[in-house]
Protein backbone atom coordinates (compact mmCIF):
# COMPACT_ATOMS: atom_id res chain seq x y z
CA UNK A 1 0.00 0.00 0.00
CA UNK A 2 1.19 3.29 -1.04
CA UNK A 3 0.50 6.33 1.37
CA UNK A 4 1.20 9.87 1.11
CA UNK A 5 1.22 11.65 4.55
CA UNK A 6 1.97 15.44 4.52
CA UNK A 7 0.97 18.61 7.10
CA UNK A 8 0.34 21.96 4.73
CA UNK A 9 -0.67 25.63 5.79
CA UNK A 10 -4.40 26.70 4.21
CA UNK A 11 -2.79 28.08 1.75
CA UNK A 12 -0.91 24.53 0.43
CA UNK A 13 2.21 25.51 2.10
CA UNK A 14 4.61 22.40 2.78
CA UNK A 15 8.11 23.85 3.63
CA UNK A 16 10.45 26.93 3.98
CA UNK A 17 14.11 26.87 3.37
CA UNK A 18 14.21 22.52 3.13
CA UNK A 19 12.24 22.72 6.50
CA UNK A 20 8.62 23.01 7.80
CA UNK A 21 7.44 26.13 8.42
CA UNK A 22 5.92 25.54 11.60
CA UNK A 23 6.31 23.47 15.12
CA UNK A 24 3.70 21.50 15.39
CA UNK A 25 4.81 18.60 17.97
CA UNK A 26 1.68 16.39 17.82
CA UNK A 27 1.65 16.22 13.78
CA UNK A 28 5.33 14.99 14.27
CA UNK A 29 4.18 11.85 17.19
CA UNK A 30 1.42 11.47 15.24
CA UNK A 31 3.75 10.83 11.68
CA UNK A 32 6.28 8.78 14.41
CA UNK A 33 3.16 6.44 15.24
CA UNK A 34 1.72 5.96 11.88
CA UNK A 35 5.10 5.34 10.42
CA UNK A 36 6.45 3.28 12.78
CA UNK A 37 8.49 0.07 11.39
CA UNK A 38 7.19 0.81 8.01
CA UNK A 39 8.95 2.70 4.94
CA UNK A 40 9.41 6.28 4.16
CA UNK A 41 10.07 7.31 0.63
CA UNK A 42 11.45 11.26 0.27
CA UNK A 43 13.24 13.25 -2.29
CA UNK A 44 16.75 14.00 -1.72
CA UNK A 45 15.71 17.82 -1.32
CA UNK A 46 13.72 16.66 2.02
CA UNK A 47 16.58 13.65 3.15
CA UNK A 48 19.53 16.58 2.75
CA UNK A 49 16.88 19.16 4.56
CA UNK A 50 16.66 16.76 7.51
CA UNK A 51 20.20 16.34 7.84
CA UNK A 52 20.90 13.18 6.29
CA UNK A 53 19.80 11.94 9.18
CA UNK A 54 17.23 8.86 8.80
CA UNK A 55 14.23 8.68 11.05
CA UNK A 56 14.96 5.70 13.77
CA UNK A 57 12.84 2.32 13.19
CA UNK A 58 11.81 3.20 9.60
CA UNK A 59 13.16 2.26 6.47
CA UNK A 60 14.50 5.12 4.35
CA UNK A 61 14.62 5.17 0.68
CA UNK A 62 16.16 9.00 -1.19
CA UNK A 63 15.09 9.21 -4.15
CA UNK A 64 17.91 11.14 -6.71
CA UNK A 65 18.92 10.94 -9.92
CA UNK A 66 22.33 10.66 -9.06
CA UNK A 67 23.40 7.18 -9.42
CA UNK A 68 26.82 7.99 -7.13
CA UNK A 69 24.46 9.74 -4.60
CA UNK A 70 25.98 9.03 -0.95
CA UNK A 71 23.18 9.10 1.64
CA UNK A 72 26.30 8.92 4.71
CA UNK A 73 24.24 6.07 6.21
CA UNK A 74 24.23 2.85 4.90
CA UNK A 75 20.91 2.00 6.42
CA UNK A 76 19.51 4.48 3.80
CA UNK A 77 18.77 2.79 0.86
CA UNK A 78 19.42 4.84 -2.93
CA UNK A 79 16.26 4.40 -5.54
CA UNK A 80 16.70 6.64 -8.43
CA UNK A 81 13.33 6.21 -10.44
CA UNK A 82 9.88 5.83 -9.21
CA UNK A 83 9.28 2.64 -10.73
CA UNK A 84 12.18 1.32 -8.49
CA UNK A 85 10.12 2.41 -5.81
CA UNK A 86 6.88 1.02 -7.11
CA UNK A 87 8.66 -2.29 -7.63
CA UNK A 88 9.99 -2.14 -3.91
CA UNK A 89 6.00 -1.09 -2.72
CA UNK A 90 5.06 -4.72 -4.60
CA UNK A 91 7.53 -6.48 -3.26
CA UNK A 92 6.82 -5.68 0.46
CA UNK A 93 2.86 -5.49 -0.11
CA UNK A 94 0.62 -6.44 2.64
CA UNK A 95 3.69 -6.32 5.28
CA UNK A 96 4.75 -2.63 5.11
CA UNK A 97 3.16 0.38 4.12
CA UNK A 98 5.28 2.83 2.23
CA UNK A 99 4.53 6.29 3.01
CA UNK A 100 5.85 9.00 0.42
CA UNK A 101 6.87 11.73 2.52
CA UNK A 102 7.70 14.14 0.40
CA UNK A 103 8.79 16.68 -1.00
CA UNK A 104 6.66 18.60 -3.55
CA UNK A 105 8.05 16.89 -6.56
CA UNK A 106 7.48 13.56 -5.11
CA UNK A 107 3.98 13.74 -4.29
CA UNK A 108 3.62 14.83 -7.84
CA UNK A 109 5.14 12.09 -9.24
CA UNK A 110 3.27 9.55 -6.84
CA UNK A 111 -0.18 11.19 -7.11
CA UNK A 112 -1.17 8.23 -10.00
CA UNK A 113 -0.31 5.68 -7.22
CA UNK A 114 -1.48 6.57 -4.17
CA UNK A 115 -3.77 4.11 -2.04
CA UNK A 116 -4.45 7.03 0.57
CA UNK A 117 -3.80 10.48 1.71
CA UNK A 118 -2.73 11.17 5.67
CA UNK A 119 -3.10 15.02 4.98
CA UNK A 120 -2.74 17.41 8.18
CA UNK A 121 -4.26 20.95 7.55
CA UNK A 122 -3.03 23.83 10.07
CA UNK A 123 -5.89 26.18 9.79
CA UNK A 124 -3.17 28.91 9.29
CA UNK A 125 -0.90 30.83 6.89
CA UNK A 126 2.82 30.92 7.02
CA UNK A 127 5.62 32.05 5.10
CA UNK A 128 7.53 29.30 3.02
CA UNK A 129 8.75 28.74 -0.53
CA UNK A 130 7.42 24.97 -1.25
CA UNK A 131 3.64 24.36 -1.74
CA UNK A 132 1.90 20.91 -2.21
CA UNK A 133 1.32 20.64 -6.20
CA UNK A 134 -2.26 20.73 -7.91
CA UNK A 135 -3.25 17.58 -7.33
CA UNK A 136 -6.93 15.34 -8.24
CA UNK A 137 -8.83 15.08 -4.93
CA UNK A 138 -11.84 14.10 -6.88
CA UNK A 139 -10.53 10.34 -7.29
CA UNK A 140 -10.12 10.18 -3.41
CA UNK A 141 -13.16 9.90 -0.80
CA UNK A 142 -12.61 11.49 2.28
CA UNK A 143 -13.29 9.14 5.14
CA UNK A 144 -11.96 11.20 7.98
CA UNK A 145 -11.31 14.05 9.68
CA UNK A 146 -10.22 14.82 13.15
CA UNK A 147 -9.44 17.87 14.82
CA UNK A 148 -6.03 17.96 16.51
CA UNK A 149 -5.51 18.82 20.05
CA UNK A 150 -4.58 22.57 20.32
CA UNK A 151 -2.21 23.58 23.57
CA UNK A 152 0.79 25.92 24.31
CA UNK A 153 2.96 23.42 22.12
CA UNK A 154 0.25 22.98 19.44
CA UNK A 155 -1.21 26.33 18.98
CA UNK A 156 -3.05 26.38 15.74
CA UNK A 157 -6.40 24.87 14.86
CA UNK A 158 -5.42 21.49 12.53
CA UNK A 159 -7.09 18.65 11.39
CA UNK A 160 -6.22 14.65 10.48
CA UNK A 161 -8.16 14.08 7.34
CA UNK A 162 -7.38 10.57 5.63
CA UNK A 163 -8.94 9.97 2.25
CA UNK A 164 -9.38 6.79 0.43
CA UNK A 165 -8.80 6.12 -3.71
CA UNK A 166 -12.19 5.84 -4.73
CA UNK A 167 -12.82 2.08 -5.78
CA UNK A 168 -10.85 0.75 -8.28
CA UNK A 169 -13.43 -1.66 -9.92
CA UNK A 170 -16.17 0.12 -10.34
CA UNK A 171 -18.22 1.05 -13.39
CA UNK A 172 -16.79 -2.18 -14.93
CA UNK A 173 -19.63 -4.14 -13.30
CA UNK A 174 -22.52 -5.72 -16.26
CA UNK A 175 -25.91 -4.37 -15.55
CA UNK A 176 -28.05 -6.78 -16.12
CA UNK A 177 -32.07 -6.56 -16.06
CA UNK A 178 -33.14 -4.99 -12.65
CA UNK A 179 -34.70 -6.96 -10.03
CA UNK A 180 -36.01 -6.92 -6.77
CA UNK A 181 -33.79 -8.73 -4.23
CA UNK A 182 -35.70 -10.63 -1.90
CA UNK A 183 -34.32 -11.04 2.03
CA UNK A 184 -32.76 -13.93 0.95
CA UNK A 185 -30.90 -12.56 -1.56
CA UNK A 186 -29.67 -9.55 0.51
CA UNK A 187 -28.70 -12.53 3.16
CA UNK A 188 -26.88 -14.48 0.16
CA UNK A 189 -24.97 -10.94 -0.69
CA UNK A 190 -23.78 -10.31 2.64
CA UNK A 191 -22.65 -13.66 3.48
CA UNK A 192 -20.53 -13.29 0.34
CA UNK A 193 -18.74 -10.37 1.04
CA UNK A 194 -18.34 -11.39 4.89
CA UNK A 195 -16.71 -14.47 3.83
CA UNK A 196 -14.23 -12.18 1.56
CA UNK A 197 -13.43 -10.38 4.34
CA UNK A 198 -12.09 -13.54 6.76
CA UNK A 199 -10.27 -14.39 3.76
CA UNK A 200 -8.45 -11.10 4.71
CA UNK A 201 -7.17 -12.17 7.43
CA UNK A 202 -4.41 -15.23 7.26
CA UNK A 203 -6.88 -18.23 7.61
CA UNK A 204 -4.33 -20.23 9.68
CA UNK A 205 -4.60 -17.50 12.19
CA UNK A 206 -7.90 -18.55 12.90
CA UNK A 207 -8.90 -14.66 13.68
CA UNK A 208 -12.80 -14.16 14.02
CA UNK A 209 -12.44 -10.79 12.53
CA UNK A 210 -16.27 -9.86 13.65
CA UNK A 211 -15.54 -11.07 17.24
CA UNK A 212 -12.45 -9.52 17.60
CA UNK A 213 -13.45 -5.99 16.92
CA UNK A 214 -11.63 -5.57 13.81
CA UNK A 215 -15.14 -4.75 12.08
CA UNK A 216 -17.24 -2.61 14.37
CA UNK A 217 -20.30 -2.99 12.46
CA UNK A 218 -21.59 -4.36 8.88
CA UNK A 219 -24.74 -2.79 8.53
CA UNK A 220 -26.90 -3.67 4.93
CA UNK A 221 -29.79 -1.18 4.06
CA UNK A 222 -32.07 -2.15 1.02
CA UNK A 223 -34.30 -0.13 -0.31
CA UNK A 224 -35.91 -3.32 -1.42
CA UNK A 225 -34.59 -2.97 -5.14
CA UNK A 226 -31.24 -3.19 -6.05
CA UNK A 227 -29.47 -0.79 -3.86
CA UNK A 228 -27.64 -2.25 -0.55
CA UNK A 229 -25.84 0.62 1.73
CA UNK A 230 -22.89 -1.34 3.35
CA UNK A 231 -21.80 0.71 6.51
CA UNK A 232 -18.40 -1.01 7.84
CA UNK A 233 -16.43 0.68 11.00
CA UNK A 234 -12.79 -0.59 11.41
CA UNK A 235 -10.09 0.43 13.93
CA UNK A 236 -7.40 1.74 11.70
CA UNK A 237 -7.10 2.88 7.50
CA UNK A 238 -5.10 0.22 6.77
CA UNK A 239 -7.42 -2.37 7.56
CA UNK A 240 -9.99 -0.40 5.97
CA UNK A 241 -7.78 -0.30 2.54
CA UNK A 242 -7.48 -4.06 2.49
CA UNK A 243 -11.21 -4.49 2.86
CA UNK A 244 -12.37 -1.91 0.54
CA UNK A 245 -10.23 -3.41 -2.60
CA UNK A 246 -11.56 -7.23 -1.40
CA UNK A 247 -15.10 -5.72 -0.96
CA UNK A 248 -14.98 -4.33 -4.75
CA UNK A 249 -13.83 -7.51 -6.04
CA UNK A 250 -16.36 -9.74 -4.49
CA UNK A 251 -18.82 -6.68 -5.44
CA UNK A 252 -17.69 -7.04 -9.11
CA UNK A 253 -19.31 -10.56 -9.15
CA UNK A 254 -22.49 -9.88 -8.02
CA UNK A 255 -24.15 -9.28 -10.52
CA UNK A 256 -27.47 -9.55 -8.88
CA UNK A 257 -27.21 -6.30 -7.69
CA UNK A 258 -27.37 -3.08 -9.71
CA UNK A 259 -25.23 -1.06 -7.03
CA UNK A 260 -23.81 -1.66 -3.70
CA UNK A 261 -22.44 1.77 -1.78
CA UNK A 262 -20.17 0.69 0.63
CA UNK A 263 -19.18 2.97 3.46
CA UNK A 264 -16.39 2.77 5.15
CA UNK A 265 -16.53 4.37 8.68
CA UNK A 266 -13.61 4.60 11.30
CA UNK A 267 -14.04 5.58 14.68
CA UNK A 268 -11.75 9.44 15.25
CA UNK A 269 -8.76 8.69 17.14
CA UNK A 270 -8.52 5.01 16.77
CA UNK A 271 -5.12 4.31 15.33
CA UNK A 272 -3.13 1.18 14.59
CA UNK A 273 -1.59 1.72 17.65
CA UNK A 274 -4.76 1.35 19.83
CA UNK A 275 -6.09 -2.33 18.33
CA UNK A 276 -5.77 -5.32 20.42
CA UNK A 277 -2.46 -7.22 20.28
CA UNK A 278 -4.56 -10.24 17.87
CA UNK A 279 -5.50 -8.04 15.33
CA UNK A 280 -2.51 -6.26 14.86
CA UNK A 281 -0.61 -9.73 14.68
CA UNK A 282 -3.67 -10.29 12.19
CA UNK A 283 -2.99 -7.35 9.81
CA UNK A 284 0.86 -7.89 9.58
CA UNK A 285 1.40 -4.46 12.00
CA UNK A 286 4.05 -4.89 14.57
N1 LIG B 1 4.97 19.69 5.05
C1 LIG B 1 5.33 18.46 4.79
O1 LIG B 1 4.66 17.51 5.18
C2 LIG B 1 6.60 18.21 4.03
C3 LIG B 1 7.09 16.91 3.87
C4 LIG B 1 8.27 16.72 3.15
C5 LIG B 1 8.93 17.80 2.60
N2 LIG B 1 8.44 19.04 2.77
C6 LIG B 1 9.10 20.21 2.20
O2 LIG B 1 9.15 20.06 0.77
C7 LIG B 1 10.26 20.81 0.29
C8 LIG B 1 11.10 19.95 -0.64
O3 LIG B 1 10.33 19.57 -1.77
P1 LIG B 1 10.99 19.59 -3.23
O4 LIG B 1 9.90 19.28 -4.20
O5 LIG B 1 11.75 20.83 -3.40
O6 LIG B 1 12.06 18.40 -3.17
P2 LIG B 1 11.95 16.84 -2.88
O7 LIG B 1 10.70 16.30 -3.51
O8 LIG B 1 12.17 16.56 -1.46
O9 LIG B 1 13.22 16.31 -3.65
C9 LIG B 1 13.36 16.53 -5.02
C10 LIG B 1 14.50 15.70 -5.53
O10 LIG B 1 14.09 14.33 -5.54
C11 LIG B 1 14.72 13.68 -6.64
N3 LIG B 1 13.68 13.18 -7.56
C12 LIG B 1 12.45 13.70 -7.77
N4 LIG B 1 11.80 12.97 -8.69
C13 LIG B 1 12.63 11.96 -9.05
C14 LIG B 1 12.53 10.88 -9.97
N5 LIG B 1 11.42 10.66 -10.70
N6 LIG B 1 13.58 10.05 -10.08
C15 LIG B 1 14.71 10.24 -9.35
N7 LIG B 1 14.86 11.25 -8.48
C16 LIG B 1 13.83 12.10 -8.32
C17 LIG B 1 15.60 14.71 -7.33
O11 LIG B 1 16.84 14.62 -6.69
P3 LIG B 1 18.22 14.98 -7.44
O12 LIG B 1 18.17 16.44 -7.68
O13 LIG B 1 19.29 14.56 -6.47
O14 LIG B 1 18.23 14.16 -8.71
C18 LIG B 1 14.91 16.00 -6.96
O15 LIG B 1 15.72 17.13 -7.05
C19 LIG B 1 11.04 21.25 1.51
O16 LIG B 1 10.72 22.59 1.81
C20 LIG B 1 10.54 20.35 2.61
O17 LIG B 1 10.66 20.94 3.88
C21 LIG B 1 7.30 19.27 3.48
Amino acid sequence: MLVAIWAQDKNNLIGQNNKLPWHLPEDLRRFKELTQHNILVMGRKTYEGMGKKPLPNRQTIVLTRDVNYDPGDQDVLVMNSVEEVLNYAKKVEGEKVVYIVGGAQLYKEFEPYFDQLLRTIIHHSFAGDAYFPEFNYSVFQKVEAEMGIKNEKNPYDYEFETFIRKGKTSGKKTKKDLKELTEEEIEKVKDKILTALELVIDPELGIDIVNLGLIYEVKFESDGKTTIKMTLTTMGCPMADVLTDQIHEVLEELVEVHKVEVQLVWQPAWTTQRMSRYARIALGIR
